[in-house]
């Protein structure tokens, strides 16, 4: 169950934490990857794990943020590959202008990166991979969204859950427009990851103790869920968020 071969992924900042596991977990099920960040270099690595481990991957390194390169990017991999982007990983969504800072003390200069990046990031990569969808009568998207999407939290990320709500909106009536061409649509919403709160303990540090199966999460955790939702077995699962955080929030 849950195989991939003979699809195509896209994950977008699959250069490290988040986006690299859940490369490594979709090339490990049989899906050749196309390993996306903006760091040339990150999506290089990741590609490298994912041939030693004997899967199939290359590098497509772009912003996703630049509609024209995101749909030469989308071209490129449908000439590389054989076929087109069949399943579409929006995983990038941390920008570099994002701090966890109360939105009274956050500079007006940051509010527009964390929400373009989520919002039109994730909206670029949709539009160049849509009609290849429909054309193909099958496909996935799955969007890397967070609790912040979701829930009023007061740990300074305000504009970051702007940008993650927005865009779960979106893939909810995307889900609803393609739903009869074969395509799925969802997004996953993250809950703590070690990365994070490695990074930085005083903002997190109190919430990670409070995760309920008592740990953080890690890259495979989303790699298996995104693998899920990609896979055939899924098809009848469309137009949902599905909170996967060791039982931080329930629904
Ligand atoms: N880490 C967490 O605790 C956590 C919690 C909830 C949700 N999330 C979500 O999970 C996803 C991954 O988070 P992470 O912690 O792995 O992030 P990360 O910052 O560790 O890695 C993200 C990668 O995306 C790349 N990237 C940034 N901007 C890009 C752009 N414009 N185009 C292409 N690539 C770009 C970066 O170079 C980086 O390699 C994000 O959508 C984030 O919002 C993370």
């Amino acid at each position: 169950m849950f195989r991939l071969d003979g699809h195509v992924a896209l994950v977008t900042g699959a250069g490290q934490s988040v986006g690299a596991g859940t490369a490594r977990v979709l090339a490990a099920q049989g899906a050749t990857v196309a390993v996306n960040d903006l760091v040339a270099a990150r999506a290089e690595a990741t590609v490298k794990e994912i041939e030693q481990a004997g899967g199939q991957a290359f590098a497509v390194p772009f912003d996703v943020l630049d509609r024209d390169a995101v749909l030469s990017a989308a071209a490129t991999v449908r000439e590389r590959a054989g076929k087109p982007i069949d399943i579409l990983v929006n995983n990038a969504g941390i920008h570099s202008d994002m701090v966890a800072r109360q939105f009274r003390e956050l500079d007006p200069k940051l509010w527009r990166g964390p929400i373009e990046l989520n919002i039109f990031g994730s909206i670029n990569c949709v539009h160049a991979t849509l009609e290849d969808m429909i054309a193909a009568g099958w496909g996935r998207i799955i969007q890397i969204s967070s609790g912040a999407g979701r829930v009023g939290l007061n740990i300074g990320v305000a504009v970051y859950g702007a940008g993650k709500g927005g865009i779960e909106s979106f893939i909810r009536h995307i889900s609803q427009e393609v739903a009869r061409n074969g395509i799925t649509a969802n997004s996953l919403a993250l809950g703590l990851m070690n990365n994070t709160a490695n990074g930085d303990q005083k903002v997190t540090g109190h919430l990670a103790r409070q995760v309920p199966v008592g740990r953080l999460g890690t890259p495979e955790d989303i790699g298996a869920a995104v693998a899920f939702l990609a896979s055939e077995e899924a098809s009848w699962i469309t137009g949902q968020t599905i909170n996967i955080n060791g039982g931080a929030t329930t629904s």
